[in-house]
């Protein structure tokens, strides 16, 4: 099993050069823009006219990236302070919901549930409550899929562990059960403070649509990019958005 360690070099991988490719220049297209001395596509790229140069940042999950001195970056993970960029803060305690960030797609701001032992953007937290537990059945709020650092934030003895699967699928473990199938990472993901949430080496996030099993209907079931795991074209990224919460758990368990 690999362990859950943290390089900060691993990071590098979520920054890009804006030395980047531009798009081909064709310049009767109206749809492209200038930027310095290339030319870009807006759908694609942002212009940066910073005091040091005219930088292009790509467009990814549909959010412009920003620019660091010559440096792409996503204030959902990193801060600049002008000339450095710097890692954000990592959460080391509470509890938090997600919701997806894709302003490109209709799921845009919709929360991450839990269910089926899986994560999926959009629908319902699918949840059980004995009833031989009495009130405390009544004082979760409802339909709320609340975590924290690798666990699901319920009462259930034992608790319930989120891991990462080999097919990048962010997983929890059933209640009363230490089972973790297809297990690549233990652990969630990394949540930042006021930020948002990626895979195990901070990875990014893909959602693909798939019928879960029982289902007859398509939903988006949430993944990191791994490496060395393809994902269909019909999947598409998107940022997980990490919401402080007060409470400490959501659910007697998640189902
Ligand atoms: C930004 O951070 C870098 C690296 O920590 C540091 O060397 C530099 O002095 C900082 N610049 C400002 C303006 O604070
Ligand atoms: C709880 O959520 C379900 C699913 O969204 C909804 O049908 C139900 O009306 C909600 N109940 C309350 C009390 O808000
Ligand atoms: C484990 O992976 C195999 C192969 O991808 C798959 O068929 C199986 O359903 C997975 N098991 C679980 C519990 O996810
Ligand atoms: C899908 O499943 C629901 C509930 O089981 C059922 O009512 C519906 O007719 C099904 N739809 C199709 C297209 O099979
Ligand atoms: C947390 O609790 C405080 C005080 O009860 C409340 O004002 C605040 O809105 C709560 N925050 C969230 C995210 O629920």
């Amino acid at each position: 099993m690999k362990s859950t360690v943290y390089p900060l070099t691993i990071f590098a991988s979520l920054l890009v050069s804006t030395k980047a490719t531009p798009v081909p220049v064709d310049v009767s297209s109206t749809s492209l823009k200038e930027c310095g001395d290339q030319w870009y596509s807006p759908c694609s790229y942002t212009c940066r006219v910073g005091a040091d140069s005219n930088a292009l940042c790509p467009v990814v999950n549909g959010e412009a990236m920003d620019d660091c001195a010559g440096a792409c970056y996503t204030p959902l993970c990193y801060s600049c302070n002008g000339t450095a960029l710097a890692e954000n803060p990592r959460k080391s305690s509470g509890t938090f919901t997600l919701t997806a960030s894709n302003p490109d797609q209709a799921f845009d701001g919709q929360p991450i549930q839990a269910a089926g032992n899986h994560f999926w953007v959009g629908g319902h937290a699918a949840t059980y409550c004995p009833s031989n537990v009495g009130s405390i059945c009544n004082s979760f709020p409802n339909d709320t899929t609340i975590i924290g650092n690798g666990y699901m934030a319920t009462v259930v003895p034992g608790g319930q562990e989120i891991y990462w699967q080999t097919d990048g699928a962010l997983a929890f473990t059933q209640a009363h059960s230490i089972s973790e199938f297809n297990l690549s990472y233990y652990g969630g993901g990394i949540a930042y403070e006021g930020g948002g949430y990626f895979g195990p080496n901070g990875e990014d996030l893909i959602t693909c649509p798939v019928t879960p099993e029982g289902s007859n209907m398509t939903a988006w079931k949430l993944f990191a990019r791994l490496v060395g795991v393809e994902f269909p074209g019909s999947c598409v990224g998107l940022y997980a958005v990490v919401h402080d919460q007060n409470i400490t758990a959501g659910a007697w368990q998640y189902t």
